[in-house]
């Protein structure tokens, strides 16, 4: 009798790994359910509860059934209220066809990068990156085009070198800003050149906003306030962290008629409709009073520059001053090799399990000399993680 080999899982499974930030966290989780006090820097998740207006919103949607399927790109109401908030905030045009809720904006990202990326297309991703931009351009089969950022520039992405990446095979740019893990900003001219540039080439600009509000620089721009390029912009939009709503999965996408078309038909084979009760509170954010996200804003500014002075009083960690997002990425460099630390994943798994301090490694979003410390967290877990630290750091000698 002869058996046939039969390989079980797909390559373009076996083409991606599972987020580093989640395995961090799921270690984490694990020795908090074991008793263990942790400052945890892990989680890139608003440490706020969701303002109560978005809340009742639920309640009500719940009470009153609203418990049906609805349009498989989201109810017109919801998109309406994406794209009045979208134009309101950044001058963009979208209407209601050109916008799909989705569940999450790690959908949007996910469905757009699989409607227009093809085997062998060359997507331009600059360094360092959100995990999920590499694996998901992987899965699509595309080929990932990394530019290099320096440092002793806060990390800044030019036109100039968006251009020098671009080949005849390159379908797509992603930009995120502000940017996780960096919290760099790319600045209005330079954000308007590359869509500029991208538009003029027929190149595809996936911009992912989902901390667009958490601007520090006072000058918060869209992909979307070119509205003579909208043919080859595609906004990815999230809920997540403007409104502290991270577990209610709420996203979406504005874009060209005919992308937003496919990622709703996609969508209408995996996922359908985002929950209705979800839509309802989307609606309730959307349209609703606004002070809670400038709140949060400056909220989050306190504990940038909270954490900020704290490295200050570490000796050898040096970090970028980040204008956007709730992330710091500070330079570990100065500790690797001390105490048989090889890389920033060691001394990330040597944090967690010595000092009790939650980091993501930066080879997660590859750079090998930082780690991410998210600080939407309360002011006291930042002042116990940066004695953590400059206590853990000192034993290294
Ligand atoms: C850069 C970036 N894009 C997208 C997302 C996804 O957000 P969500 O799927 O919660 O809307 C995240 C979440 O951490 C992110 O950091």
């Amino acid at each position: 009798m002869s058996t046939t080999a039969m390989k079980v899982l797909t390559d373009r499974i076996n083409r991606i790994e599972v987020s580093a930030t989640m395995a961090i966290t799921a270690e984490a989780l694990k020795m908090e359910a074991a008793g263990t006090s942790l400052a945890n820097f892990g989680a890139g998740e608003p440490h706020f509860a969701t303002p109560k207006h978005i809340k009742d919103a639920a309640i009500d949607a719940i009470e009153k059934n609203f418990s049906k399927y609805t349009n498989v790109a989201g109810m017109p109401a919801v998109r309406k209220a994406v794209v009045e908030r979208h134009s309101a905030d950044f001058g963009s045009n979208y209407t209601v066809e050109e916008c799909v809720f989705t569940t999450g904006g790690k959908l949007a990202l996910f469905n757009a990068v699989q409607v227009l990326v093809d085997h062998g297309d060359e997507v331009i991703l600059p360094v360092p990156y959100w995990v999920s931009f590499k694996d998901i351009i992987q899965y699509a089969g595309g080929k990932v085009v990394l530019v290099e950022s320096d440092e002793r520039e806060d990390f800044r992405i030019t036109a100039a070198m968006i251009e020098a990446a671009i080949t005849p095979r390159t379908k797509a740019i992603i930009l995120n800003t502000p940017s996780n893990p960096s919290g760099a900003v790319v600045s209005p001219a330079d954000l308007e050149a590359i869509v500029r540039l991208a538009h003029a080439r027929g190149i595809y600009v996936l911009l992912d906003e989902c901390y667009v509000y958490l601007n520090f620089t006072g000058a918060a721009v869209s992909g979307g306030t070119f509205t003579d390029c909208k043919e080859h912009v595609v906004i990815l939009g999230s809920l997540s962290k403007t409104y502290a709503m991270t577990g209610w999965r709420a996203g979406f996408a504005l874009g060209p008629k005919q992308v937003i078309s496919a990622m709703s038909k996609l969508q209408s084979q995996s996922t359908s409709n985002t929950t209705s009760i979800v839509q309802k509170a989307a609606i309730a954010a959307l349209t609703g009073p606004q002070e809670c996200v400038a709140e949060m804003r400056a909220d989050y500014l306190k504990l940038r520059n909270q954490i900020l002075a704290g490295f200050e009083t570490i000796p050898g960690l040096t970090c970028t001053v980040p204008q956007g997002a709730f992330y710091v990425y500070p330079n570990v460099s100065a500790f690797i090799g001390k105490g048989g630390i090889k890389s920033t994943s060691e001394l990330a798994s040597r944090l967690l399990t010595e000092a009790h301090v939650v980091v993501v490694p930066g080879e997660a979003f590859g750079t090998s000399e930082h780690v991410r410390l998210s600080y939407a967290v309360s002011a006291d877990v930042v002042d116990e993680g940066v004695k953590r630290m400059r206590e853990y750091f000192k034993t290294l000698g």
